[in-house]
């Protein structure tokens, strides 16, 4: 028999639940060669999702608590089959609230064209009333804003609304039975006074900060699986987290690190502003929170985690340069060891990733334009370890990885709706 990998506990969603399927399968996974044959017993019903899912129609043993445990002599069904036949039995019901912001329409164009989603709600105060094709002209979607998520009629919210709004709302959509992916930072932290002293305002749902899972794939998948509170990282701390995060977790960093990052002009929302005004940031770069950007703690939080408690000392600047989209962050620290060591930890540590990947050159920001890579380069000068990572701070730095959430969230393939461009901004 197939042993369960040790990692995923116990199935909390209907995804994982089906991953543990007994069955045949396929491809290159668990099963071998075996037809795609064993079907769930019973069919997956579409609804509801969370909290409750039959599992025993499965032929699992599921211990209170515990973890399931397949028939003997059945092979576990390999995920990806398990996630092909989930997409094509299950539609979820989403909310996005703030679909006219910049991530919510990212986010909107990303589910529009998932197979296993209907876009059931949208919500905007600003077009509430409104046909969502006034916002979304070329998307066939039918219906008007509404002013807030009724958290009932759907199986999961993407809150895309401004730190400190979507918190106020969490627990009642929680309560209310659906799942939240946040994409603002107000669930990141784990340390409850960091909130205030990085947002000056008192947190507005504190109670859930220890449910809440950082949703970076790289780092936390199966924890994600299980979540109902996903916080999606900042963009700055996602390119930063994964550009050094192999470093870290293999203790080839020998000091201090610095963190150069550089944003285009969205990461400010589509909210105007002097700051954001073209004539001020056209033809110049300038660089901005000197004295600490909000996005440090959650940086020195993952890479705590991944140094057994103490991060490194990371000075982190960032930049606005004149682009409408990407992040590009240069982390230099000392080198332990050689740069082909380092090389050999980063393609270890993403090795089976599919979005994170390393090249032999540079990256650049237009090359993760409108998707959800991240691409690393690491390289070295004299001592000193260089390492770039581009992303584009909407997809992987904001909404696809909300996206990417979702799909380990709810048993889709990892990267279902995250393959080809986008369109907006
Ligand atoms: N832009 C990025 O690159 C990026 C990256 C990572 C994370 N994020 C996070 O994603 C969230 C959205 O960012 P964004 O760039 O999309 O901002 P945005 O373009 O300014 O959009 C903000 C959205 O929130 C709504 N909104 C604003 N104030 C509100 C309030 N008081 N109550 C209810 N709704 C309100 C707005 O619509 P109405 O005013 O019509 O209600 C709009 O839909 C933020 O938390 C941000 O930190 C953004």
């Amino acid at each position: 028999m197939t042993a369960i990998p040790s990692e995923r506990a116990v199935p909390a969603t209907v995804a994982s639940a089906v991953e543990y399927l007994p069955g045949h399968f396929c491809e290159n996974g668990t099963g071998g060669g075996s037809p795609l044959g064993l079907l769930p017993r019973q069919a997956p019903q579409p609804r509801p999702l969370w909290p409750a899912w039959p599992r025993e129609t499965y032929g699992l043993t599921v211990p209170p608590g515990g973890t399931p445990v397949p028939v003997s002599g059945e092979i576990l069904l390999h995920r990806h089959a398990l996630s092909c036949i989930f997409m094509h039995t299950v539609t979820v019901r989403a909310a996005v609230a703030g679909a006219n912001g910049y991530a919510g329409m990212t986010l909107v164009n990303l589910l529009a064209r998932h197979p296993g989603v209907e876009l059931a709600q949208l919500t905007s105060r600003s077009f509430a009333g409104q046909r969502y094709r006034t916002v979304f002209p070329l998307l066939e979607l039918e219906g008007t804003f509404s002013e807030a998520a009724d958290a009932s009629a759907v199986d999961v919210v993407f809150s895309c609304l401004p730190h400190g709004v979507g918190a106020a709302s969490a627990a009642g959509w929680l309560e209310a039975g659906a799942r939240v992916i946040d994409m603002s930072a107000d669930f990141r932290l784990r340390d409850v006074g960091a909130y205030p002293s990085w947002y000056r305002q008192e947190h507005p749902a504190p109670e859930l900060l220890g449910e809440a899972v950082l949703g970076l794939p790289e780092l936390h998948e199966p924890a994600i699986e299980r979540a109902r509170l996903v916080a999606v990282p900042g963009c700055h701390s996602t390119a930063a987290i994964l550009g050094l995060a192999p470093a870290v977790a293999s203790g080839l960093v020998g000091g201090d690190v610095v963190v150069d990052s550089k944003t285009g002009v969205s990461g400010a929302g589509r909210s105007p502003s002097p700051s954001v005004h073209f004539a001020e940031v056209a033809e110049t770069v300038h660089a901005y929170s000197i004295g600490g950007h909000r996005h440090s703690p959650e940086l020195l939080q993952e890479l705590g985690a991944l140094a057994d408690g103490t991060p490194p000392r990371v000075t982190l600047v960032t930049h606005l340069v004149p682009m409408i989209r990407g992040i590009l962050v240069t982390c230099y620290f000392d080198l332990v060891g050689s740069v082909s060591e380092l090389r050999d930890a980063y393609a270890e540590f993403y090795a089976g990733q599919p979005f994170t990947r390393l090249l032999d050159q540079t990256p650049t920001t237009k090359l993760t334009s409108h998707t959800n890579l991240c691409l690393v380069n690491v390289a070295a000068q004299g001592d000193k370890a260089v390492v770039t990572a581009a992303i584009d701070n909407l997809v992987k730095g904001a909404s696809g990885q909300g996206v990417e959430c979702f799909n380990i969230a709810f048993g889709f393939t990892r990267t279902a709706a995250l393959e080809g461009p986008l369109q907006w901004p």
